[in-house]
């Protein structure tokens, strides 16, 4: 008798748009490196249905899914457990569905970054001093996560500086914790150099100019964009032409993604290999 392969378990991407999302490739690939049986799909989600999108998966037997633009804030209120993570990001990018239909929340975004930087990259976070660029969602999904990683000095410079202000105060007890100083500016009143450079705004998005000066850059520092392809082409030509080591985004995308599959199948998948896969066929 021949026995039939079991079915695999269903995951997805949930945002609007998801046309362009690359985690269903990326997943795919991880699914095939490490044997797991995954499925994993992408589902566009009507604005203001993102609650009953998560319902509905649920009830067709997912397991547990991404959430991307715009819904990672609505996230969190689905959960019945948050991580350290999600409290201080205010966000979430992974729900993990529990067999007693229960969800769990996490956010790998930070992870993700703080992987591609110290492994991917080989640039040590401890001690660093960082410039985190912009105050949004985006930067809010890695403060935490670079401060675990032991950056002893981190500064938020925001156009709005209210609004790393705020991400300061959120953050503080855990800065006090992991011993580091946290700052925030307006872009104007930097001084001084950083090792590592984080753009987290959209600036590039709107094909406007980088939103700091060059003298945060030393010969040497990383210059790290979060976004990948054209939208970081500005920032890492500026970094170049100032003597920094520029990265878009991409080993992000892929070390975010490798933590989600390491919390929903407990196997930690080859990111490395996979985002080499990646930056040679792109
Ligand atoms: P995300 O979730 O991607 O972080 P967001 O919450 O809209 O998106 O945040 C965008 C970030 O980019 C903010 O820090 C924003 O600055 P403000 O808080 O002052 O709005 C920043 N940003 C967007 N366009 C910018 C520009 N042209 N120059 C400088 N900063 C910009």
């Amino acid at each position: 008798m021949t026995s039939s392969p079991s079915p695999a378990d269903l995951y997805c991407v949930m945002g609007n748009p998801v046309a362009h999302s690359r985690s269903p490739a990326i997943h795919a690939r991880f699914a095939e490196l490490t044997g797991q049986p995954v499925h994993y799909e992408r589902r566009l989600i009507p604005l203001g249905g993102f609650a009953q999108g998560v319902r509905d998966f649920l009830a067709e037997g997912g397991r547990g899914c991404n959430i991307t633009v715009p819904f990672k804030f609505e996230a969190p209120a689905l959960a019945a457990v948050c991580s350290e993570r999600v409290h201080l990001a205010g966000a979430a990018n992974t729900l993990n569905f529990q067999v007693d239909g229960s969800i769990h929340a996490d956010n790998t975004d930070g992870l993700g970054l703080v992987a591609d930087i110290t492994r991917n990259a080989g640039v040590g976070l401890k001690g660093a001093r960082v410039l985190l660029v912009g105050a949004g969602g985006a930067a809010a999904g890695v403060l935490g996560p670079l401060l675990h990683a032991g950056a002893r000095h981190i500064t938020i410079a925001n156009r709005t500086v209210a609004k790393a202000e705020a991400l300061v105060a959120s953050h503080s007890a855990l800065a006090a914790l992991q011993k580091a100083e946290l700052l925030a500016l307006t872009p104007q009143a930097l001084e001084g150099n950083f090792d590592v450079i984080i753009n987290a705004t959209a600036s590039s998005l709107s094909g406007e100019a980088v939103p700091i000066p060059a003298s945060v850059l030393r010969p040497g520092s990383l210059a790290y964009d979060m976004m990948y392809g054209p939208a970081a082409q500005g920032f890492m030509d500026w970094a170049s032409a100032h003597g920094a080591v520029p990265r878009d985004g991409l080993g992000m995308l892929v070390e975010q993604a490798a933590e989600a599959f390491a919390i929903w199948r407990g196997v930690r998948p080859p990111s490395a290999q996979v985002l080499e896969e990646m930056r040679q066929t792109a």
